[in-house]
Order: structure tokens, then C-alpha cells, then sequence
């Protein structure tokens, strides 16, 4: 044995030898020695989950890596469409291999009309974008009956194909709903993201043109967001998939825990904080608030991250380049103002609270000219080849299902009392 921890039960004496691999303790092993003895850990901060090929993370170093490839480095020099590829195919493609994933994607991208006539036009005028696309992913399990033959690996990769490609194709049209403009329909001449933005923002016959500064921003910011180890979004996703749900609903399920303001809802929150705070002058008073526990700093703090976010560096040099196309972004002011504060505040150093991806990103997608309830859906559009690739991943594991233990505290064995004497 390399390395291990000896555990003794003091009611009994006995002792146990148990190994240390990568930083982990089996739980099998300990439950061996300690039967019906749990750890009692609700949030998971000390639990993990999964053994995972994917996503390398080091909240104290503040790195990041896909399947060993530096954040940074894919952020520069790789498209989205080939990170999806690596994260869910489990290698970057080479030339040709790429130019048949694009083709695969683009042909999956339309959607059935009933969807647009039947589902989408259910909704109410002003549902959230994000309620919105929770529902129509869960509802598109209904048009492929198929995908829930989840033992079956290629089943899996066809439906992986469906869903990174259909994503965008949803939140565009659930915009585009909203607004009362017309639906675009995908142009599989043009590459993913390039493809979206026509979705978005088409108006009348002429081509949609976009800057290519806005669209390498675009990208990059799929790129950033595609995966990061076990969030809670992708923990859902393994949890609710790992009962073999099939992969809409699980998906769906992931979206709803990534809508949540304590974790991608949080790049609206910082918007809707930012307006708030109306003016950099105000900054000192707000951060004082926050030190009184009135409310949060949107878009700082990280459970895993105690070292500033990797990806929110990239994404402020990036905010920089696009305000150069679309002119400053007036509420810059106030989120530099409060970065500075925060930075230099012995409640936040003290708490190693930096900023995170969301606190700069919706300062992009305002100045590209979304509204501020598809901001969560972007993190979702890039998101997804990651919740993906954890599925597929754990079902090509045989994982069993998920079933933590408790700590029962409630009352204890009583009689039910007769409805007069309650
Ligand atoms: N503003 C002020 N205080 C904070 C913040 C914040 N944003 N985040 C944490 N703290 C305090 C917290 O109150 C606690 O203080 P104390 O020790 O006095 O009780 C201390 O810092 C430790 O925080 P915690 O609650 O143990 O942290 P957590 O790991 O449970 O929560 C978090 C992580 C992200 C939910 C939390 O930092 C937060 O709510 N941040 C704001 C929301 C946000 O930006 N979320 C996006 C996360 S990144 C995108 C993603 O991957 O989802």
C-alpha cells in the first residue's frame, strides 16, 4: 500500500487500514470497518463523485484544464465546436474529422415544427428564457423515444449530436417568441456560433452579418463555460441520469440547477446588481452592505476556487476587445469600482473571495444585445457538450444510482394521534 490512513473505532478497537488514491478515501473500504456510520456532508464540499476523465481543476492554483489542455490555450486557439468534440468524443478533432462533426451538428439543428406551433407558443408573452428552455428540452424527450435506450453508446452519441445541436436553435427561438419577431430557421452554411447569432438577431431577407470580433467573443465565451467538473448542474445531470433517465430530461434537469443565482443565474444577478447600484459613487456603501450580510457580491466567491478564476481573467480582457466594437459598457465603471474594493477588503481577503466567470460576461452579452434573461441561457448553450460528456461518461462506468444516506433528525417512533386531539 503507497499511501493510507489508519482509522480506529474507539467503541471497539478495531483499526483499519484504508488507501489513499488521488487524494481520496473509498467509502467502501471505510464502510467495511464503520457498517452504518456515514459522512455527514449535505453540500458534498468533502465527497466525491465521480472518477472522471474530463476536467482537471485546482481551485487554489486557479487552473483549469479540459482532458489536460490549459483553459487558456483553448480559449485562444480552438473553436467551440472542437472543445464540444473533445469533451464528448474525448479528443480535439484533426481536419477532417472536424468537418464531419460540423456537418453532423448542423444537419441536427432544426427543429420539429410542432415545437414551435404547439410547445413554444404555450408559453406566456413574458416567460424567463430560462423557464422556457428547461421545459422544451424536457419535452423534446417526447419526440425521440429512443434516447432512452441509454445502455447503448452510440444511441448516446446520436442524441449527444442532437442536443449540442438543437440548444441553440431552442434558445434563439424562445427569444425570438418573446420579442414577437418570426422564427429563424439554422443555416448549415454557417459555422455554430455564427449560426446562433443569425438566430438571434436576423431581421428581414438579407444575410445576418456578423463582427468578427463579436463572434470570436462569442465563442470563446462557449468555450469557457463547456465544463467544470462536478458543479451542481453536472452533478445533476450524473445523479438524475445515473437512474437511467433519458438524456432530455436529464439535461433538463441540469439546466434547472444551473438557473439557480448561486450558480449560472448568477451572471443575470450581477447584472440586475450592477443596475442597482446605479453609479460607481455608491460602490463603498454597497460593499458595506454586503460585509453586514444584507446581500451577496454577485459574481465572486467560488466553492472550488480560492485563487482568482481563471476564466473570469479571460473574460474581462475580452469584455475590453467588444467594447472596443460596441462602445463602452456603462455599468464597466461600477464592476471595476467593485473589483478594486472587494480585492482590497479584509472580508473578502480574509474569505478569499475573488471574481468568478459571471461577473464580467454579462457586461459582454448586454453590449452584444441580449437581454438580460438569456444571459443564463448562454451559460447553458456552453455548457451542454459538458453535462454531455458526464453522462455519457458515467453511464459507459455502470455506475449505480445515486442514493446518499441521511442523518435523520426529526421525531422519534410516536402513535398517530386521532384528528380530535392534534
Ligand atoms: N458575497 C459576500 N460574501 C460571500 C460571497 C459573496 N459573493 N460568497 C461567499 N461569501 C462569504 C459567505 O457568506 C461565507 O462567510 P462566513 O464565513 O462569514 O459565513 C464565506 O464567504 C464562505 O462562503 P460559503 O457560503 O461557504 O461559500 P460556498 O462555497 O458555500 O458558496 C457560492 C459558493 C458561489 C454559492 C457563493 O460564493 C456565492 O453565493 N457567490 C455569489 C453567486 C455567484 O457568483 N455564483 C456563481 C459561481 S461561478 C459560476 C458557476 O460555476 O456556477
Amino acid at each position: 500500500m503507497d499511501e493510507s490512513i489508519t482509522i480506529t473505532d474507539n467503541r471497539t478497537g478495531e483499526t483499519a487500514e484504508i488507501p489513499l488514491l488521488d487524494g481520496t478515501v473509498s467509502a467502501k473500504a471505510w464502510s467495511n470497518l464503520l457498517p452504518g456510520i456515514w459522512f455527514d456532508d449535505p453540500s458534498f464540499s468533502a465527497t466525491s463523485g465521480a472518477d472522471s476523465d474530463i476536467t482537471y481543476l485546482d481551485g487554489a492554483q486557479g487552473l483549469l484544464r479540459y482532458r489536460g489542455y490549459p483553459i487558456e490555450q483553448l480559449a485562444e486557439t480552438t473553436s467551440f465546436l472542437e472543445v464540444a468534440h473533445l469533451l464528448v468524443r474525448g479528443h480535439l478533432p484533426d481536419g477532417p474529422q472536424l468537418k464531419q462533426w460540423q456537418s453532423e451538428i448542423g444537419e441536427a439543428a432544426p427543429i420539429h415544427e410542432n415545437f414551435h406551433k404547439r410547445i413554444l407558443e404555450g408559453f406566456r408573452d413574458d416567460a424567463h428564457a430560462m423557464g422556457v428552455l428547461v421545459s422544451t428540452i424536457a419535452a423534446m424527450s417526447t419526440f425521440w423515444p429512443e434516447s432512452k435506450d441509454v445502455e447503448n453508446p452510440e444511441q448516446r452519441q446520436a442524441e449527444i449530436v442532437r442536443l449540442i445541436a438543437k440548444m441553440p436553435t431552442v434558445a434563439a427561438s424562445a427569444y425570438r417568441r418573446n420579442v414577437g419577431l418570426p422564427y429563424v430557421f439554422p443555416d448549415p452554411e454557417l459555422d455554430y456560433t455564427s449560426n446562433f447569432l443569425s438566430m438571434m438577431f436576423k431581421t428581414g431577407d438579407s444575410p445576418y452579418v456578423v463582427d468578427p470580433v463579436l463572434h470570436d467573443a462569442m465563442d470563446m465565451l462557449f468555450v469557457l463555460h463547456a465544463d467544470h467538473e462536478q458543479n451542481c448542474s453536472t452533478t445533476t445531470a450524473r445523479v438524475v441520469g445515473s437512474a437511467h433517465a433519458d438524456p432530455y430530461v436529464t439535461i433538463s434537469s441540469a439546466a434547472a440547477a444551473l438557473y439557480g443565482p448561486r450558480h449560472g443565474g448568477a451572471n443575470e444577478a450581477v447584472l440586475r446588481m450592477l443596475e442597482n447600484i446605479g453609479n460607481h459613487r455608491n460602490v463603498d456603501d454597497f460593499i458595506t452592505g454586503v460585509k453586514a450580510g444584507d446581500q451577496k457580491l454577485m459574481g465572486f466567491g467560488h466553492r472550488v476556487y480560492k485563487n482568482y478564476d481563471p476564466r473570469a481573467r479571460i473574460v474581462k480582457d475580452a469584455a475590453h476587445r467588444v467594447f472596443e466594437v460596441t462602445g463602452t459598457n456603462p455599468l464597466l465603471d461600477i464592476a471595476l469600482k467593485l473589483e478594486e474594493v472587494a480585492l482590497n477588503d479584509s472580508y473578502f481577503i480574509d474569505r478569499s473571495l475573488y471574481p468568478n466567470v459571471d461577473f464580467y460576461s454579462g457586461l459582454i452579452y448586454q453590449s452584444m444585445g441580449f437581454p438580460v434573461e438569456m444571459f443564463t441561457v448562454l451559460f447553458a448553450i456552453g455548457r451542454t457538450p459538458g453535462w454531455l460528456a458526464h453522462w455519457d461518461e458515467m453511464l459507459s462506468q455502470n455506475s449505480r444510482i445515486a442514493r446518499p444516506r441521511q442523518r435523520y433528525t426529526g421525531p422519534a417512533d410516536r402513535d398517530v394521534p386521532s384528528i380530535d386531539v392534534r
